[in-house]
């Protein structure tokens, strides 16, 4: 049971099965990991839990890095918590393991919000504001076969992310999918979506993808 201020991502589907792969990844004490917009920290627990020592988590909203010192605390976990925007603070440092489950909402806009619990799935209009920018940032911080692993939806150009990421000399996999109903965003969005031929008309269901790339 993870503590969640008002406003902070409640950990879903897509925290879910990206937790699945990470927890098949192999996390020793040495392992250091990042966890780009950690939200309430579930994925950073979860590397915490699973034996490694570093650990740190990015949001950019203040309230989910409360919300991670929070659960780092009650659950004796000892995690780094940086409130700022993705790698931006720890450009200079390197990583096994960077995790992310980052807004990939295709949105009414393209500027991305600044506030509010919006911040947290609204992407731009094709979903892709923050996955282009992890795209290009994460095999930075990542040392020679380290590993990404990022969440994301079918809606929101699965293939863009793969090509944007074997550019960067990353092999690329998908680690797992699920297929779920749309949540309430989604529903709300389904005209918009479907005029701009981002779904089928009808379709009431999206597939979540984790992608594994290696670098
Ligand atoms: C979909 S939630 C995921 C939260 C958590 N990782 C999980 O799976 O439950 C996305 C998170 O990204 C954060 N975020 C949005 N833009 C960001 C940015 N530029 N840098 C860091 N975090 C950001 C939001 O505040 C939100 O907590």
């Amino acid at each position: 049971m993870l503590l969640r201020l008002p406003g902070v991502y409640r950990p879903q589907h897509d925290t879910q099965l990206l937790a699945d792969v990470l927890a098949a990844e192999p996390l020793g004490p040495h392992s250091r990991v990042l966890d780009l917009c950690a939200g309430t920290g579930a994925l950073s627990v979860c590397a915490a839990a699973a034996g490694a020592d570093r650990v740190t988590a990015v949001d950019v909203s203040r309230r989910a890095a409360i919300s991670i010192r929070l659960n780092a605390l009650v659950g004796g976990h000892r995690i780094r918590v940086i409130h700022g925007d993705l790698i931006e603070k720890v450009r200079e440092e390197r990583f096994d393991v960077v995790v992310s489950n980052p807004p990939y909402v295709p949105a009414l806009a393209d500027a991305v919000p600044d506030r509010g619990p919006a911040r947290a799935w609204d992407a731009g209009k094709n979903g892709r504001a923050l996955l282009d920018r992890i795209c290009c940032q994460a095999p930075d911080v990542l040392v020679a076969g380290g590993v990404l692993l990022l969440a994301q939806s079918s809606l929101s150009g699965v293939e863009k992310t793969l090509t944007m990421l074997e550019e960067q000399n990353m092999r690329v996999d998908i680690a797992a999918t699920a297929e779920i109903p749309f949540g309430p965003v989604l529903v709300e969005r389904r005209g918009m979506l479907e005029r701009r031929g981002l779904i089928e008309v009808g379709q009431t269901r999206e597939e979540i993808v984790v992608i594994r790339a290696v670098k």
